[in-house]
């Protein structure tokens, strides 16, 4: 499942940066695609993680779950930025503080991923 959870995230990483070019670039149907592909892979990153979740939570044997949980807050807070800079490059709008935000969440879900969670 955590292989899976990996997979998706990366790749809507990447397809992520590529649609914004594309639309910056205003290749129209191209970026449209991708960007739905991109919504087919938050669909599968909220299912891997939220399985994974739901199985943390039920765990008896786990006394602290409050970074799983800010984990997985933290990771719906991206899919959500992720595609609010996408719709408003598609509008021909940008706007800095999304960025902001991006980096600043995408920064703290891998160090909650990968060093709090381990
Ligand atoms: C784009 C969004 C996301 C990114 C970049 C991301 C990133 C990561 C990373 C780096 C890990 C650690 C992988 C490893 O240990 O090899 C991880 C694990 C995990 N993620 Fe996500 N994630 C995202 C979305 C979500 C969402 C939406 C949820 C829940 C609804 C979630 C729940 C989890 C859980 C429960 C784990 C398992 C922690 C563990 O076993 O150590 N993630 N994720």
């Amino acid at each position: 499942m955590i292989h899976a959870h990996v997979t998706s995230w990366f790749l809507a990483l990447i397809l992520f940066f590529v649609t914004y070019m594309l639309y910056k670039k205003n290749a129209g149907k191209k970026s449209k695609i991708l960007h739905m592909i991109l919504r087919v892979l938050y669909l599968a990153i909220l299912a891997t993680g939220g399985h994974m979740l739901a199985g943390y939570l039920t765990d008896p044997g786990i006394v602290n779950q409050g970074p799983i949980i800010i984990k997985g807050t933290l990771g719906v807070v991206l899919i959500g930025l992720m595609e609010i800079i996408l719709v408003q490059k598609k509008r021909g709008e940008s706007r800095l503080l999304n960025w902001v935000f991006f980096w600043i969440t995408l920064l703290l879900v891998l160090f909650y991923g990968y060093s709090v969670l381990g």
